[in-house]
């Protein structure tokens, strides 16, 4: 078995840094800027820029005509500028011959809208159609490129799903069913998942079965369910053809694909991505608004979860504003740097943007890249150039692994997807807030968290904090039954323990799936209506949901109760010890102010300290990363004041020894 590689291909005795880079779309650009570019690349200290991404109708202008002479000077140009290139299988946007000769790749809306030429991501994932025509250009490109000495990584295709994750085509239709019959042998026990003795929704066989496209009517949530988890595998299934031609030409150099954990970005499964890529890719961009950086971290921290704490790779943000959100807000001076660091803090050893010089013409054309319009004579290039001098400062943090947080917050696509299915208690829940606002308050707390995905190992954790784990089959049951009798504090939240992994309730009282676990049972959800809060005793208040909590074990504690005489006054939050360990439960969305106190104690009674000096905790987040080049802490600052690190012994690396507002600083112990 050939061992594959885990970092970028660079040349023997290349000593490993923290990569800088960006997208390189040069196609947009007469040929003396490229000239300029690379000059510039050199000033700013990039080694990667990742070359491709959309240039298949440049290299393919009609179906029997290539035209590769362009792609071969970039290439020169760059490595003769000592840049090495992440080169993209440039599929992601079929080019209009293709869509005017085959219209039958374009994607269908649920509504049954086509998707037309003329932007991007045009295509379906599961067209026959267009898999041949992109196989057929990787392997283009594989051949020619396969030795040039410029390519450090492959690039599959670009944020798959970005654009087309749900397709509802035809070709959808018959790969769903295939999928199906590959999931359930037969239709029979299809049926029974679903539950489709409900409204006469019986299959006779899997040729009957569609896609969720627009129904009358809440459509089956069972098969909502199973074309989400389809439609992610989908895509996959792409990423794996394309990623085989390259590996049969280039056994030795990396695959991987941008993947976009960020905000409410939910369509792929990564935990289910990512063993098919050598090198963890991630794209992240700001949300505005008060959690924008502990969003940030949050999703860092995942993607290092979904990379199994190695080093990962950041593949694109912004240098300032974007261009896709209703006002594009842009970075103030300070806050890129902040913003790469912090990636960097959560185990990127590659800080990439998008793009490398700014658009002068298409959708994109305000989106900022590093050499914006104004050229290079501009504050945002200086802060560049900085921000790479800086990273160099951090070189010998490069190939170091994160160091396993006390706390683990996890992480399911599957619970996310299907605990804000339609026909639910509520609309209100949002999964991934929930999650963020347990984030918010460990970071609050001083106490670092990884957050991983739900098959991970939880035996290191002291903690793990399962927020709305809704889809919860047996074998998840038990893994937690498992980790809390073996010594681990579980903490879970209301609608948890819900459904099977066929969307089927758990019967016999809510939680089902955690009931004996948590010693608890409930009739009948209490889901809140806009503005309305229940208090609750320690403090703070509950909103979207409340229940009416039974107490069903001997050995369970209240550690809150509502406090609203006449509506609710059980147990909000309970507690109890199993095995060598214990299980918690909330049972309603906490404000912050009731979120702090109730996790101060379910801390505590975990063992879980914070590693921070007290005067540090909450105005800074500490991650940690350790590998030959030293034991690294990063201290990201959340406050508005300058702060004094006293009692963070260590060489300063970066940003010391007092820690500017917003500013983030890396000490080597
Ligand atoms: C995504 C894409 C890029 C670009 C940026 C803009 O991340 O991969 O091509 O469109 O968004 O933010």
């Amino acid at each position: 078995m050939t061992t594959r590689p885990t970092w970028l291909r660079t040349p023997a005795g290349t000593p490993r840094r923290i990569s800088f880079g960006a997208d390189y779309n040069p196609e947009q650009w007469p040929r003396d800027v490229w000239t300029e570019d690379v000059r510039l690349m050199q000033e700013a200290g990039v080694d990667v820029v990742s070359v491709g991404i959309f240039s298949w109708a440049h290299l393919q202008p009609a179906a029997d005509r290539w035209t590769f002479g362009w792609l071969d000077d970039v290439l020169d140009l760059l490595h003769d500028g000592g840049i090495g290139v992440d080169l993209a299988t440039a599929t992601a946007s079929p080019p209009p011959w293709l869509t005017t000769a085959h219209p039958e790749v374009l994607p269908v809306t649920r509504d049954g809208a086509v998707l037309t030429q003329g932007a991007r991501q045009h295509w379906r994932p599961t067209s026959p159609v267009f898999r041949r025509y992109a196989l057929a250009l990787t392997e283009k490109l594989a051949q020619r490129y396969a030795d040039h000495p410029a390519l450090v990584a492959w690039h599959v295709n670009n944020e798959l799903g970005c654009h087309n994750v749900h397709d509802y085509s035809d070709d959808a239709a018959a790969a769903f069913r295939a999928w199906l019959a590959r999931r359930y042998g037969d239709v029979e026990a299809l049926n029974h998942a679903w539950g489709t003795a409900f409204w006469s929704q019986r299959y006779g066989s899997f040729d009957e079965v569609l896609p969720p496209r627009r129904a009358a009517s809440h459509p089956n949530p069972g098969q909502q369910l199973d074309f989400a988890r389809f439609s992610s595998d989908a895509l996959r299934d792409h990423l794996v053809a394309e990623r085989e031609v390259l590996r049969r030409h280039t056994p030795d150099v990396p695959v991987t694909t941008n993947f976009m954990v960020m905000g409410e970005t939910r369509g792929m499964d990564y935990a289910s991505w990512a063993s098919e890529v050598d090198l963890v890719a991630n794209d992240h961009y700001v949300h505005p608004g008060p959690q924008a950086r502990d969003e940030l971290s949050f999703s860092a921290s995942l993607t290092g979860g979904l990379a199994g704490g190695l080093p990962w790779f950041l593949m694109e943000h912004s240098t300032s504003a974007v261009n896709w959100q209703p006002v594009n807000v842009a970075k103030r001076p300070g806050e890129m740097a902040r913003d790469s660091l912090a990636h960097v803090a959560h185990g990127a050893d590659a800080v990439c943007f998008f793009q490398w010089r700014q658009s002068s013409a298409g959708a994109e054309k305000y989106h900022s890249g590093m050499v914006p319009h104004a050229g290079s004579r501009s504050r945002l290039f200086r802060d560049v150039v900085s921000l790479g001098r800086d990273l160099r400062a951090l070189d010998a943090v490069a190939g170091s692994h994160r160091v396993t947080a006390p706390v683990a917050i996890l992480f399911d696509w599957e619970s996310w997807w299907a605990s804000e299915l339609d026909s639910h208690p509520t609309d209100r829940l949002r999964y991934r807030a929930e999650a963020l606002d347990w984030w918010t308050a460990l970071v609050d707390a001083g106490v670092r968290a990884d957050v991983v995905p739900a098959g991970a190992d939880l035996s290191p954790y002291a903690m793990v904090l399962a927020p709305v784990l809704h889809v919860v089959p047996q074998r998840l049951a038990d893994r937690l039954d498992a980790y809390v009798r073996g010594g681990g504090h579980l903490v879970t939240t209301y609608f948890s323990g819900i459904v099977d992994d066929a969307e089927r309730v758990w019967l016999g009282g809510y939680p089902g799936a955690f009931r004996d676990l948590l010693g608890i049972r409930v009739e009948e959800f209490g889901p809140l209506p806009d503005g309305e809060t229940l208090p609750i005793s320690t403090g703070g208040s509950g909103s979207v949901w409340s229940e009416p909590v039974d107490v069903i074990a001997a050995d369970v504690e209240v550690l809150a109760r509502y406090a609203a005489p006449g509506v609710l006054e059980g147990p909000a939050v309970t507690w109890r010890p199993v095995g060598r360990g214990s299980a918690a439960y909330v049972s309603t969305r906490l404000d912050a102010a009731g979120r702090g106190p109730v996790l101060a104690g379910l801390l505590e009674r975990a063992g879980v300290v914070s590693e921070l000096p007290e005067h540090l905790r909450g105005c800074v987040e500490l991650t940690r990363r350790r590998g030959d080049g030293g034991d690294f802490w990063f201290l990201l600052s959340r406050s508005g004041e300058t702060l004094d690190l006293g009692g963070v012994e260590g060489t300063v690396l970066l940003g010391g020894p007092d820690l500017a507002a917003g500013g983030v600083a890396v000490v080597r112990r």
